[in-house]
């Protein structure tokens, strides 16, 4: 076993532990509970009982819907009534299993349960770990929207146990690298070099690669949550957790276009392209940046374009974003490589022009690909 840890310094300090075979020193960070229980989806129950067997204390089970079908009023009234029946206290733990949505919502049930009991993630998919699973953002679904209830909750540790990607498939890890080619472009261009020398490494499970990508990408987001936990308002360049955001104002209205067919990291990677050719029209950012972007989505696979016509549709859906904030259309914009500021209300005619210009891209290629991941994850949202 070789894991590294990188440490997030926030309110409440916690580590996460990277590497092949991280998941079997969950016993060392639950040594102290009388009981855990281990909130997953059916598809990692042999995992989970894994799980259970290593760790020397009472376990429960306790099997939640893949995806995003879990995050649901229902689902955690459910979560909540076997912790009551098996009496669970403070004294005891919570492990999260699964992709983002898993996470999202164990970590939920674990800041709720007594107020708050020790939470402990392990996440299964690229995007679950160098995303959903650090910075203590929990959360469920409504019908009126994604995230509309939630909490932040730093968990006790995370533990990313990097063979749990051998059984993703290829589309699955590819969405979660549009998030690390995020964390390149926000803050650490070493990332975007490591994946243009060798795209092909950076999708294999397997290779250094990938372990070496997620690491620096948790690196990124651990250092933002660090100053950062409680996401507030940033203005121009004084630009906090909101940076995350980078792609994602387009990316969310893409993703409902497509009624969330779309994996998460698809859509932001057009989004990504959008605001930089945004950046690029409004002078912030020079050409080579911006059709940087495009080559390093392009090179790992992941779509840079969406047909022209949809822009009325999508223009709407972003004005309908639940996080807009007092009614402004904000889009995170890069000044130069590592270096983001918030742009608010754009002009009209300068984002569509930007919009049009990406479906004119003859190399780009389409989103929506097939297969879900074993975990049936496909994501989770800001
Ligand atoms: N996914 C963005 C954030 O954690 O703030």
């Amino acid at each position: 076993m070789k894991v590294s840890a990188i440490d997030v310094t926030a309110e409440r300090p916690y580590q996460v532990v990277v590497g092949t075979g991280a998941l079997e020193l969950l016993p060392q960070y639950v040594a102290e509970q009388r009981r855990i229980a281990v909130i997953h989806p059916p598809v990692l129950r042999e995992q989970a009982s894994r799980v259970r067997t290593a760790c020397d204390c009472q376990t429960l089970s306790i099997e939640v819907p893949a995806g995003e079908e879990a995050k649901t009023g229902e689902t955690l009234q459910r979560c909540w009534n076997a912790l009551a029946e098996a009496g669970f206290t403070r004294s005891d733990a919570i492990v999260g299993l699964g992709g983002g949505a898993t996470t999202d919502l164990a970590g939920f049930v674990a800041s709720t349960w007594l107020r708050g009991v020790t939470y402990v993630s392990v996440p299964t998919t690229v995007l679950g770990m160098v995303d959903a699973a650090v910075g203590g953002k929990t959360g469920i679904n409504l019908s009126a929207g994604k995230n509309l209830v939630g909490t932040f909750y730093e968990p006790y540790t995370v533990l990313c146990d990097l063979s749990f990607l051998e059984s993703l498939p290829v589309e699955e890890i590819r969405s979660g690298m549009a998030e690390v080619v995020k964390a390149g472009f926000i803050a650490d261009p070493a990332i975007l070099s490591i994946v243009e020398d060798d795209p092909a490494a950076a999708l294999d499970p397997r290779g250094e690669v990938i372990c070496t990508l997620v690491k620096r990408a948790i690196a990124v987001k651990a250092a933002v949550v660090g100053d950062d936990l409680r996401e507030r308002t940033s203005v121009g360049r004084d630009i906090g957790r909101e940076q995350l955001n980078y792609g994602h104002t387009l990316g969310h209205a893409i993703e409902r276009d497509q009624d969330y067919r779309w994996r998460h990291g698809e859509a932001i990677s057009v989004g990504m392209a959008f605001v930089a050719e945004l950046s690029r029209r409004l002078g912030l950012l020079d050409d080579d940046t911006a059709a940087r972007h495009g080559m390093v989505l392009r090179a790992l696979g992941l779509p840079t374009s969406y047909p022209a016509e949809s822009w009325p549709r999508l223009r709407e859906t972003m004005n309908l974003d639940k996080k807009t904030r007092a009614s402004t259309l904000r889009f995170v914009v890069l000044e130069e490589l590592g270096r983001t500021a918030i742009l608010e209300n754009p002009d009209e005619d300068l984002l569509q022009a930007s919009f049009e210009a990406l479906s004119a891209d003859a190399g780009s290629v389409t989103g929506g690909s097939e297969g879900r991941s074993e975990t049936g994850e496909s994501g989770t949202l800001g």
